[in-house]
């Protein structure tokens, strides 16, 4: 069998594991809202109509913030519309999904799925139809404690304590000509600044994330982040990253390297922003914020947003259904986020249910897993501690896009604390199976407490609402500690969690 060698050693450490590296996206877009986290007709809705299935199994995926409401429907998003009582609520056109928009959850519904749901909001403003007035006015209606006109509509509305939100977004994807109210880099830069600088007079506390590129394919990616952070530095935390995966043309070797692509995203977008910060003597680092990343097919007619006359409340849009390959890669692009935690402060797995998600739902009836839920949950339970950069000698695997890419990418967590070891580990080879070998000199006394791997003879295999069981990882029973090395044999096409403690 094929051998791949890897390496690790606890003085390689990278960086803390960063809870907001697990969170993900609610966007106000087809099913993720409606019949997705609220269904007030639902057997196991609760008073504000949220469906306790789908909370549970939120807790379980193990998310730790939520960005909302969107995405490009935030770019017309009117906050006023979602507040007060819900019969005078408007119905608005969504242009950006060519949709309803009821306006029956808004901002104080999801800070009460939020706290259900134990999980940070992050919020994003318009800054496509809108600007900085409406930013602020939002701010102050979420963050300021009472006294003033919009904090005390918060009051009016049951909210007595502000909800202090940490995190926001300066709008969404500004350089995309998709985008309602799209803007060049420069005069997004400006608005993206004044905007940061008055929120700040606001709530200083506040950390803000400036739109990067919507995707590393933009013709203006780069560029953009230059002239945006060139003007934004001294007022902004963070800088989105937006990417998005899937299998092109039946090429699965390429697809299942996505997170090389990944990895020169992150460092790209990092050594720009650190241009910026020379050639402006700036002290402090920008953060990256991956807040839009997952696998996408969205060439499939299910991400068409339905025409013409037909604008309809919460249409089937964007429900991917994920297969064993799909989950494989969202498992290796946590490995390239945790690899890159010096830097990437904050992701979002876009999105969390029914649109491009790891949860699915019947409109009134079950929830499910899809396949990527399970790297994603397992990652979140057991990534703890410090990331350790790992050494990796691998046989190679040939792909179209990027060349020849090492079949085993791996990456390490490890408590101090406890000695707990985690290995996260994807065979992305198409036909072989590889032995992975790990040299434990600088961790004596480990044992395996538990190995699981996801892998399935058929990678196209995929899981239903019938079942959603016969899909998750299963014990590799080969993983075993002999002589300081830790071996296990990984299929292909496989994702891999192995955990190591003191005997
Ligand atoms: O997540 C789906 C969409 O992808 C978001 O609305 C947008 O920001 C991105 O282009």
């Amino acid at each position: 069998m094929l051998t791949a060698t890897v390496t690790v050693d606890p003085a390689f450490v990278v960086g803390p594991v960063r809870p907001r590296t697990f969170g993900s996206f609610v966007e106000h877009l087809g099913r993720c809202v409606y019949t997705g986290i609220h269904d007030p007709g639902h057997p196991t809705a609760d008073e504000d109509g949220f469906r306790g299935d789908v909370l549970d199994l939120v807790r379980e995926l193990g998310v730790t913030t939520v960005r909302y409401p969107g995405g490009n429907f935030v770019s017309g998003y009117r906050w006023e519309d979602g507040i007060g009582p819900r019969g005078e609520r408007p119905r608005r056109l969504d242009l950006a999904w060519h949709s309803t928009e009821p306006n029956l959850v808004g901002v104080d519904e999801f800070m009460r799925w939020a706290a259900k749901a134990g999980v940070e909001p992050m919020m994003a403003v318009n800054l496509g139809t809108r600007g900085v007035q409406e930013a602020l006015d939002l701010l102050e209606y979420c963050n300021v404690p009472g006294g003033t006109r919009w904090s005390d509509e918060r009051r009016k509305n049951g909210a007595e304590d502000p909800y202090r939100v940490k995190m926001w977004c300066l709008g969404n994807e500004m350089d995309g000509p998709w985008q309602i109210g799209h803007k060049t880099a420069h005069e997004y830069g400006r608005l993206a600044t004044e905007t940061a600088r008055a929120m700040r007079m606001v709530d200083p506390g506040v950390e803000l994330v400036v739109c990067g590129s919507s995707s590393s394919q933009m013709p203006t990616f780069g560029e953009w982040e230059r002239v945006v952070l060139t003007e934004a530095y001294e007022h902004v935390d963070h800088v989105s990253a937006h990417a998005y995966y899937w299998e092109e043309d039946g090429d699965l070797a390429s697809f299942l390297a996505s997170a090389v692509d990944m990895d020169h995203f992150v460092e790209s977008v990092a050594a720009t922003a650190d241009a910026v910060r020379a050639a402006g003597k700036h002290a402090k680092r920008i953060s990256i914020s991956f807040d839009e990343w997952n696998v996408w097919y969205q060439r499939r007619a299910e991400s068409r947003p339905p025409s013409g006359d037909d604008w309809p409340v919460a249409p089937v849009l964007l429900e991917d259904r994920y297969n064993v390959a799909d989950a494989v890669v969202v498992g290796s692009l946590l490995i390239s986020l945790l690899r890159h935690t010096d830097r990437v402060h904050a992701a979002s797995l876009a999105q969390l249910v029914n649109v491009i998600a790891p949860i699915m739902t019947e409109p009134g009836g079950r929830v499910w897993k899809q396949t990527i839920f399970h790297p994603f949950a397992l990652t979140a339970r057991h990534a703890h501690g410090e990331v350790l950069h790992v050494a990796v000698d691998a046989p190679v695997q040939g792909t179209a896009k990027f060349g020849e890419v090492p079949a085993v990418d791996a990456v390490a967590t490890h408590d101090p604390e406890t000695g707990d070891l985690t290995l996260l580990a994807v065979n992305r080879s198409t036909t072989d199976a590889v032995g992975l070998d790990v040299d434990l000199r600088g961790f004596p006394g480990l044992r395996v407490v538990e190995a699981l791997t996801l892998s399935n003879p058929d990678h196209t295999w995929s899981a239903t609402a019938d079942d959603d069981a016969s899909v998750a990882p299963r014990p590799n029973a080969s993983a075993t500690v002999a002589d300081g090395r830790a071996t296990a044999e990984l299929p292909p096409v496989s994702w891999s969690v192995v955990r190591l403690a003191r005997a």
